[in-house]
């Protein structure tokens, strides 16, 4: 019997997709990559708008645009791991970042607990979250997921999600077995993480979170890879 020839042309000019495009990578209008020195105000600025009840009740309200500063040279000091920060571009446009850590990285350095223009208070109760929902006790294995956002005016557009979709193949590439993140549990974030395949692995009360951004109750959301 012979073949249909339109079904015979079509298989002969199709190629066969064996790999599925990186995420972030591929044609369209939302591409992830590392950070450069040229986002480094946006991303920012993003952050602190991004988890500005947090900012603001730890720096209060008058000292915002010193606490984007902060961030700011804190990102600049820390050029050896830009490669562990990403940027998400919509339509070519600057609109998310995250951070990821994996285990055996050695610490921020661009971090510091004092600093003059947030005031003592301020500082310490960043230095106090910091602390806390740190990435001191990574298992091995473990990709950590850090500050993960997406500018206002972009969210709903699946970008944290292609963030996420990055994080982990970036995670896979370098052997990683388990990713985690920390999250408020209030946060309409959980929806999207459970989404990805992230499970509750941790459900916890710390007063002194409370003391510094408002907040007690966290989530520690684990998925295997
Ligand atoms: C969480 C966040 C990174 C998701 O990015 P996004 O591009 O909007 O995400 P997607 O379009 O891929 O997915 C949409 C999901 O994001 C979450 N989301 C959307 N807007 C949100 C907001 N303002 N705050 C928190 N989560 C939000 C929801 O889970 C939403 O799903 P739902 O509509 O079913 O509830 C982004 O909303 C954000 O920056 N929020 C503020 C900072 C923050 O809370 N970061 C997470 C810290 S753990």
């Amino acid at each position: 019997m012979e073949s249909d020839p339109d079904t015979q042309s079509a298989a002969a000019v199709l190629p066969v997709l064996t790999e599925q495009p990186a995420p972030g990578t591929a044609e369209g209008p939302l591409q992830v990559r590392n950070l450069e020195a040229e986002d480094i105000d946006f991303v920012a600025r993003m952050l602190v708008e991004a988890f500005r009840d947090k900012f603001e009740f730890a720096v209060g309200k008058s000292r915002i645009e010193a606490a984007i500063q902060q961030q700011a040279s804190s990102l600049s000091r820390s050029p050896n791991i830009w490669h562990r920060y990403y940027v998400a571009l919509y339509e070519g446009k600057l609109a998310g970042a995250m951070c990821i850590v994996f285990y055996g990285d050695s610490a921020d350095e661009g971090s510091q607990c004092c600093d003059s223009q947030l005031g003592y208070y301020g500082s310490t109760r960043l230095w106090c979250v910091h602390c806390c929902l740190d990435n001191s006790d990574m298992r091995r294995g473990e990709c950590y997921i850090d500050r993960i956002c997406v500018d206002a005016g972009y969210r709903g557009k699946g970008i944290g999600k292609a963030m996420l979709d990055k994080a982990e193949s970036e995670a896979r590439e370098h052997g990683s077995t388990l990713m985690s993140l920390w999250v408020k549990q209030t946060n309409r974030a959980v929806h999207l993480y459970e989404r990805q395949g992230y499970n509750i692995s941790m459900n916890c009360c710390w007063p002194c979170t409370w003391f510094a951004v408002g907040n007690a109750r966290w989530y520690q959301m684990e998925k295997q890879l």
